[in-house]
């Protein structure tokens, strides 16, 4: 398939045309790869069962795995799902932006969208791309991360035209994704509760600013165990793997150097904060050190997290270590990010291990 590259580098005039292009590729059925603020998505009408089938074909996604569908206005998804106060809420202090809400689903969703489920996830990006892209599509875009499966989720033009160049009708380059991690997920129990099932740039703190309880979803911080059952079905696959196997270490910066000086430093590779690249590079010479940004700048690890994933695998390294994050705020999100793509690899080096 010859994939059209469109981008906002040359005149206004022409990207309002190329828009207008993309929306009707998305109307008759075809793919669209777009930027939002989270990770770019591959984006097809939510509505059209086919073109769902295409976006599972061109990921290489298990078809059990459903879809995220994207609305322009948070009101927008009354066709599609059954909605309450409490989503009228969360629409209010969250919406357009990082925050998807599983509701109750209406028989406009094609079963395919939503992976069988009698739910769907509806979301309203903030990113003007991705919502002038659903405004002229007319449509709700059903679009899930725009990696090929398995792979870290894309947050550049350049990881995008890697992973999907071919695959898709379209490719809007809309530069860095402002955040870099997948939205937050959230499920309503009931008027005051909500269950968390992936974290993201909404907090927790953030979500009891508008109910009562927020319950975190055993999958978010554990491993399942064998058969456990999952509510969101994405939680059971293999995810954000590098080649290479990452390992997570808890301890100072000095008992990081011990550890790995113990475990010897041929193809290895270490994510560090900002402030210990010049010591590592002291103490381990041979290890190359990808910066992660500053210790408390977790805006910064969020943005590079999957970038420096893809970065690695252009490289022949057997093992990348990576400091274990704290869980408070966002931190939530990278450690469930981080834990995954670690397969749960996690070291306690002040446990003397
Ligand atoms: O930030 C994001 O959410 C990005 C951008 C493109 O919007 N999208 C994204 O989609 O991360 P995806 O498909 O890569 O991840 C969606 C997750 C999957 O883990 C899926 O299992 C879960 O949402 N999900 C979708 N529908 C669900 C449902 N009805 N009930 C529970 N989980 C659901
Ligand atoms: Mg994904």
């Amino acid at each position: 398939m010859n994939t059209k590259i469109i981008s906002n580098a040359k005149n206004d005039d022409n990207f309002r045309a190329e828009m207008l292009f993309a929306a009707n590729v998305i109307k008759s059925g075809g793919l669209v790869v777009f930027p939002t603020e989270t990770v770019y998505g591959l984006g097809a009408d939510a509505t059209n069962d086919s073109a769902v089938g295409l976006v599972y074909e061109a990921k290489g996604r298990p078809s059990d795995n459903p879809l995220i569908i994207h609305v322009a206005r948070p009101q927008d998804v009354e066709p599609y799902a059954y909605t309450d106060t409490t989503y009228y809420r969360l629409a209010e202090k969250f919406m357009p932006g990082p925050l998807t809400v599983i509701l109750r689903s209406k028989d406009a969703v094609p079963s395919k969208t939503r992976g069988g489920l009698d739910t769907v996830a509806v979301r309203c990006p903030s990113n003007d791309i991705a919502r002038e892209l659903i405004s002229l599509s007319g449509v709700p875009i059903a679009a899930p991360s725009a990696n090929l499966s398995g792979t870290p989720s894309p947050t550049s033009f350049s990881h995008v035209v890697k992973d999907m160049n071919g695959r898709v009708d379209v490719i809007i380059d809309g530069g860095e994704c402002d955040f870099g991690l997948e939205s937050t997920i959230v499920k309503i129990e009931d008027d005051t509760t909500l269950t968390l099932l992936r974290p993201g740039k909404i907090t927790v703190d953030d979500l009891l600013s508008v109910v009562d309880a927020v319950k975190v979803a055993d999958s978010v911080t554990d491993k399942l165990k064998d058969g456990e059952l999952v509510l969101s079905p994405g939680m059971k696959y293999k995810h954000y793997a590098p080649r290479a196997s990452l390992v997570l270490l808890d301890g100072t910066v000095e008992e990081m150097i011990r550890y790995i000086l113990s475990k010897g430093t041929d193809t290895t590779a270490i994510i560090s904060y900002s402030e210990n690249i010049s010591q590592l590079q002291k103490y381990l010479p041979g290890v190359r050190a990808y910066d992660f940004g500053g210790q408390n700048d977790r805006e910064a690890h969020a943005r590079r997290l999957f970038s420096i994933l893809r970065e690695t695998d252009n490289e022949n390294y057997s093992v990348i270590y990576a400091p274990l994050p704290e869980t408070e705020g966002i931190g939530l999100a990278l450690y469930n990010r981080m834990i995954r793509a670690a397969a749960h690899k996690i070291i306690r080096l002040k446990d003397g291990i």
